[in-house]
């Protein structure tokens, strides 16, 4: 047992202690889940999993592949699976696909067991992220410009279920790390607002 003044247990780096709970961040394709997922877990001291990274382990395949041999329905109830079965472990970091928010049964299980994290971006900061890589089903059916807000409209009003909502900086990864720590953290509670000085004012 640790003597009255030892130092206290080595914290991660720095940022605020654990949820307790696992954080899931939701949002769009390229406004940085997975980017964003692997340093908030860092800073927490959590495990991080990206769902799709998982969901392609247990199927053996590319999503790209899952998506062409067995179709979106497939990947879809493979993808609300894997939610649930890392949901149901200890505290992590979670980063999901864009789609995955979308399941009513998905959303429950986040509400019951997770602190879910919307992180929005605008269109054109989507646009540049996703244009980097071409490895995501939905955007090669057409335009992605189009199709990316299309789902914006689709998708928007059922993100907006999180239970926080962070806005996606156009630059170092670490802003957007700072303003989910701080979303975490939650306003400052009464006892830390400013004492006010008596006398002051009315
Ligand atoms: C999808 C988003 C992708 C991936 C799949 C479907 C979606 O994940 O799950 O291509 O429906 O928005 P990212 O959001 O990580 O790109």
């Amino acid at each position: 047992m640790p003597a009255a003044g030892d130092a206290p247990p080595a914290q991660p780096s720095t940022g605020p202690a654990p949820p307790g709970r696992t954080v899931v961040l939701v949002g769009l394709m390229g406004v940085g889940k997975s980017c964003i997922g692997r340093r908030l877990a860092t800073r927490l001291g959590l495990p991080f999993r990206d769902a799709d990274a998982e969901i392609e382990r247990a199927a053996g395949c590319s999503i790209e592949v899952i998506f062409e041999l067995h179709g979106e329905a497939a990947f879809r109830e493979g993808e609300s699976r894997v939610i649930r079965r890392l949901l149901a472990g200890a505290p992590h970091v979670l980063a999901t696909g864009g789609g995955a928010f979308m399941d009513p049964h998905t959303r429950a299980a986040i509400a019951e067991r997770a602190v879910s994290v919307w992180l929005r971006a605008d269109l054109e900061l989507m646009l540049k992220r996703t244009g980097r890589r071409n490895n995501r089903p939905l955007l090669k059916r057409g335009n992605p410009r189009d199709i990316l807000a299309g789902l914006m409209a689709q998708r928007y009003p059922v993100y907006a279920a999180a239970d926080l909502v962070v806005d996606s900086a156009d630059g170092p990864p670490e802003v957007t790390v700072e303003r989910v720590l701080a979303a975490l953290q939650g306003p400052p509670a009464p006892s830390d607002a400013p004492a006010r000085v008596e006398g002051a004012g009315a």
